[in-house]
């Protein structure tokens, strides 16, 4: 039998088989109806409220059919249409005829801010174009097309460092490579695994050095899937083979893990399927679920415009970024008027050093948004699981390698949440002599989508509130990446010194969970009131009385500071030195004259420890400082640069933030940086527990008061309760 016919491709090229194996078709949206139209709360269960409440009124908004679906907003996606008609343009391209370069990516060239922010519903949409980035003949060309006049309208070739994200087809390539070379099979056999168990991941390769430069290579590592879903637990430690995906051929081969045993599969599964010891399983809870009788609150329009108690955002798929969120306003009910908040917020680059400096683990430095794409890697949201009864899923219409459309179906889904939490709530003590027991529900509306970048799952939220607060909470979950190891227990490390030298924590037997970082960077283009605002440090200082001023000895004050350049906007975070950071529009006064703010309020406050000169470190620069401001810039949104594969650091936030241009008053972005440092330990294995941090936008001296104080409470009435039938009673 041949080779290939024993293979299992990487988890990346079954991806591509999920893909393609779908096709383009438009996904079935007739189950989400089916399961939305059939209620558990039938009339066979269902308590009737005693007002004769009419339950399940709510109707599901219609499937989109990806076929006929047309752009209603200058920022909508590009369309399925759309994403074909680019094909022929460049079909027939002259520089193209001769050879059709591969599709790295096709999106929306969104339109100049001013045009959308002066469009409104019902004009017609402005010049649709769209941004591809396609590699031929070594070169990185990126085009610009105008897709009515069917025109490349700009064309350039990258002279910049970096590569595109890797195309499935180089996925493809590099996973495959390997499996042609002898050495490669021998070292596999010598290691005691079956090509037929065989799974290799195309990893990229970060940046380190020239011998590395002027060709697309990618490190692909190994794993042996014998006995379990979970190859990521069993790896072929100290094995890389380097794979110019180009030529299609090995460069070379590091095998440096002789003698290292490929850890057990026993426990490591952890599909519900197969898990197979009774005895050790925990007791399942009744049934949960969140009612909502007469459906959600929410309501999407034409396709993307979201709609949901005094909040507003245009919420789109993107195939790098995952979710974006545009032109986020807020109903001022005491005003009467929609008012802007932020013109556009999404996670714009990611960055995942790990802590080894051995060779089949040094360039373990991921950049994934950039290198491998957030919104390609989303897959399908499992619902009542990954988001609750009621949720609306939106799909992604993405480009293939060849250029044709595929949809990236349920990559998103929008509901309204509500966890059993206070939004706000006062009591009156007997003291007062007032009986006041007041309390609201916290109901939220979230965005959600889930990326599965090999390993590792980033769930992302963006979390909106009624008292105008904006949440972006970031979930890690998935598996570890872990390492190789002869040890089976820390009693055969024999001293400190060798305990020292371990990168990481024993997790299981013969596997090291290496010590790591994640950091998410967010563009956060905030147009408080309007797009020219002001960047503001709002300090507290320790002040000490003079002698004989009062009993106290010290006291803190605020001290405001606007920041004029960019890097008087570059913050470090010190516990000692606590400060506020709110942008501002000078220009827009409360009734009581504090100018109309959001803060940022930090979460996840991680910091890179790695030394500046450190090349995966300067490629992601981007993360040494939690907070910087830039004044607005088309091209400047992605924070590790526009091409990442490869690049070293010439195009990111870090460069651009030196220049040091003004911002006070102008039309600014705030980067916002969550962090987290990533010590393993053994409850991290098979599969590791969600780990989230978030940080919010919160309004300061936006609205007169609290808008909460309009929100109505929970009433009884409103709520008829279901109960499990006969059965489980
Ligand atoms: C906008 O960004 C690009 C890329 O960083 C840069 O070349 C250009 O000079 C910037 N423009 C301004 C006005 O800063």
């Amino acid at each position: 039998m041949e080779i290939t016919s024993f293979l299992r491709f990487s988890f990346l090229l079954l991806l591509v088989v999920l893909l393609f194996g779908r096709s383009w078709l438009p996904s079935n949206k007739g189950d989400l109806d089916c399961s939305l139209n059939k209620p558990w709360c039938t009339s066979k269960n269902r308590i009737q409220a005693k007002s004769g409440l009419v339950l399940d009124t709510f109707i599901d908004p219609k499937p989109i059919d990806h076929f006929t679906e047309i752009p209603h907003h200058p920022l909508d996606p590009l369309t399925l249409q759309e994403i074909n008609k680019v094909k022929t343009i460049l079909s027939s391209y002259e520089r193209f005829i001769s050879s059709f370069p591969a599709i790295h990516s096709v999106s929306l060239d969104e339109p100049e801010k001013s045009i959308v922010l002066s469009w409104k519903k019902g004009d017609p949409l402005p010049q649709r174009k769209a941004f591809v980035i396609a590699f031929l003949n070594g070169q990185s060309n990126l085009l610009t097309l105008d897709l009515e006049s069917g025109q490349v309208i700009n064309h350039d070739i990258s002279q910049g460092s970096g590569y595109p994200a890797l195309s499935f087809d180089d996925m493809a390539v590099a996973t495959k490579a390997p499996l042609t070379n002898p050495e490669f099979i021998e070292i596999i056999s010598g290691r005691g695994v079956k090509l037929s168990d065989l799974t290799c991941a195309p990893l990229a390769i970060g940046w380190y050095g020239v011998s590395e430069e002027g060709r697309r290579l990618v490190k692909v590592s190994c794993f042996s899937g014998e006995g379990t879903a979970n190859f990521y637990m069993r790896p072929i430690e100290g094995l890389v083979v380097i794979v110019d995906v180009d030529t299609r051929k090995v460069v070379r081969i590091s095998h440096t893990g002789r003698g290292i045993p490929i850890p057990p599969a026993t426990d490591t599964d952890y599909r519900y399927s197969a898990q197979n010891k009774p005895e050790e399983m925990m007791k399942p809870l009744n049934p949960i679920s969140i009612e909502q009788p007469k459906g959600p609150s929410f309501s999407i329009e034409e396709g993307h415009m979201v709609k949901w108690a005094n909040w507003e955002f245009h919420l789109k798929p993107d195939p790098r970024a995952g979710v974006i969120i545009s032109r986020a306003m807020v109903h001022d009910s005491e005003t009467g008027q929609t008012r802007s908040v932020m013109y556009k917020g999404f996670s714009s680059e990611l960055f995942v050093p790990y802590m080894d400096p051995a060779d089949a683990w040094y360039f373990k430095t991921y950049m994934d948004a950039g290198e491998y794409g957030m919104g390609v890697t989303a897959m399908p949201l499992v619902p009542l699981n990954d988001c609750p009864r009621h949720a609306y899923y939106m799909d992604g219409i993405f480009a293939a390698t060849d250029g044709k459309p595929y949809v990236q179906s349920d990559m998103m889904c929008v509901f309204e949440r509500y966890a059993g939490d206070i939004g706000w709530r006062h009591s009156e003590t007997p003291i007062s002599g007032m009986e006041i027991r007041e309390a609201r529900p916290k109901v939220t509306l979230v965005a959600r989508m889930a990326a599965s970048v090999g390993n590792y799952d980033y769930i992302i939220d963006w979390e909106f509130q009624t008292d105008g607060l904006i949440r972006v909470k970031v979930g890690l979950s998935g598996m570890l990446m872990v390492k190789g190891t002869p040890l089976q227990n820390m009693n055969q490390v024999g001293n400190k010194a060798e305990r020292d030298a371990m990168s990481g924590i024993l997790v299981s037997e013969n596997a090291i969970g290496v010590v790591h970082d994640h950091f998410v960077t967010f563009h956060l283009d905030m147009d408080i009131d309007g797009a020219d605002n002001s960047f503001v440090k709002v300090n507290l200082e320790k002040k000490e009385t003079l002698p004989g001023e009062s009993p106290r000895k010290s006291y803190l004050k605020v001290k405001r500071e606007v920041a004029q350049t960019e890097k008087e906007a570059q913050v470090k975070f010190k516990l000692y030195e606590p400060a506020e950071f709110h942008v501002v529009n000078h220009g827009k006064k409360s009734r009581l004259g504090n100018p109309a703010g959001y803060k940022v309020v930090p979460g996840g406050t991680a910091a890179s420890l790695l030394d500046h000169h450190d090349p995966p470190q300067s490629r992601a620069s981007f993360t040494n400082n939690q907070i910087w401001v830039t004044p607005y810039n088309k091209s400047e949104q992605w924070a590790g640069g526009l091409l990442v594969w490869q690049s070293k650091g010439e195009d990111t936030l870090g460069v651009w933030s030196e220049r040091d241009r003004p911002i006070d008053d102008k039309d600014i972005v705030l980067w916002y940086t969550l962090g987290f440092h990533h010590i393993p330990c053994q409850e991290d294995f098979p599969i590791m527990p969600t780990v989230s941090s978030s940080f919010e936008l919160k309004p300061v001296n936006f609205f007169e008061k609290n808008p909460i104080l309009r929100a109505s409470p929970n009433v009884e009435k409103d709520l008829p309760f279901c109960r499990a039938t006969a059965t489980s009673a």
